[in-house]
């Protein structure tokens, strides 16, 4: 046996959709409960299905008894703030798991090459079922700002750069990729971020808004990636030697 997947996932690890006429909808974002949540940068998230209908925001896998990211259980008083974000997430009608907005405060590329990630969406998910993927929903209009993913974590020339004005729509297989936003503002960023499983409801989706994963990155200097690849390389030796000497003071505490 093996995961069900979508054939454009599968190939490239990301689709890209039709971008959303954004303009048109209220900013429910703003409406939003928001809780503090530290993730891949300064940020904040508001939940709109959890793993228990609760207005908080941990991974189903850590909840008592943990389970994979499906059956999100959808929290009232949230989607009745955002009605058209709940709507979109649930357009495809495929099997929802987290579905929360993300508040992330300005970075630079190297704190995104930092914050590079993998999630664990199909942690416990059953063999021969559908593989987990997400889809992010640009709501602010960020034009200059990008999803950075990498096939490699250290490799720029696995490289893909997506920019993300207001409703651009992407899905991506981010247990495959490093990932990370960078986003250099100067105004928070908000993106809804759906976790769909793989199956014919989100290949027809990706059908009718013509899902593509041909993709040409904006220009970068290379001045700027050199200048990344450096700077994250310092940082996470700086992180490992506080680690080492944390240890060291306290060997009660040292990480397992
Ligand atoms: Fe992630």
């Amino acid at each position: 046996m093996s995961y069900v997947t979508s054939a454009l996932l599968a190939e490239k690890g990301f689709v890209i959709l039709d971008r959303y006429d954004q303009s048109k909808d209220p900013e429910e974002w703003k409406d939003l409960e928001y809780v503090e949540w530290k993730s891949s940068g300064v940020t904040r998230f508001a939940p709109l299905a959890s793993a228990k209908g609760e207005i908080e925001v941990n991974g189903f896998w850590n909840q008592e008894p943990p389970r994979t990211d499906k059956d999100g259980v959808w929290i009232e008083s949230q989607v009745a703030k955002a009605r058209n974000l709940a709507r979109r997430a649930q357009e495809p009608g495929a099997n929802v798991g987290r579905c929360r907005v993300i508040e992330l405060q300005p970075n630079t590329y190297s704190d995104a090459l930092y914050n590079l990630h993998q999630d664990d969406n199909n942690r416990l998910n059953p063999d021969g079922t559908g593989w987990i993927v997400r889809g992010f929903f640009n709501l602010t209009d960020d034009a200059d700002s990008c999803l950075v993913l990498r096939e490699q974590r250290f490799d720029p020339s696995t490289e893909i750069r997506i920019p993300l004005p207001a409703g651009a729509q992407v899905i991506i297989d981010t247990q495959r990729f490093w990932h990370a936003t960078w986003h250099p503002g100067p105004e928070p960023r908000y993106n809804l971020i759906t976790s769909w499983e793989c199956g014919p409801a989100l290949d027809a989706y990706i059908e009718k808004y013509h899902g593509s994963n041909d993709h040409v990155n904006p220009p970068l200097d290379q001045k700027v990636i050199d200048e990344g690849q450096e700077s994250v390389q310092r940082r996470l030796a700086e992180r490992a030697t506080a680690l080492a000497d944390r240890d060291r003071e306290n060997p009660d505490q040292a990480e397992s």
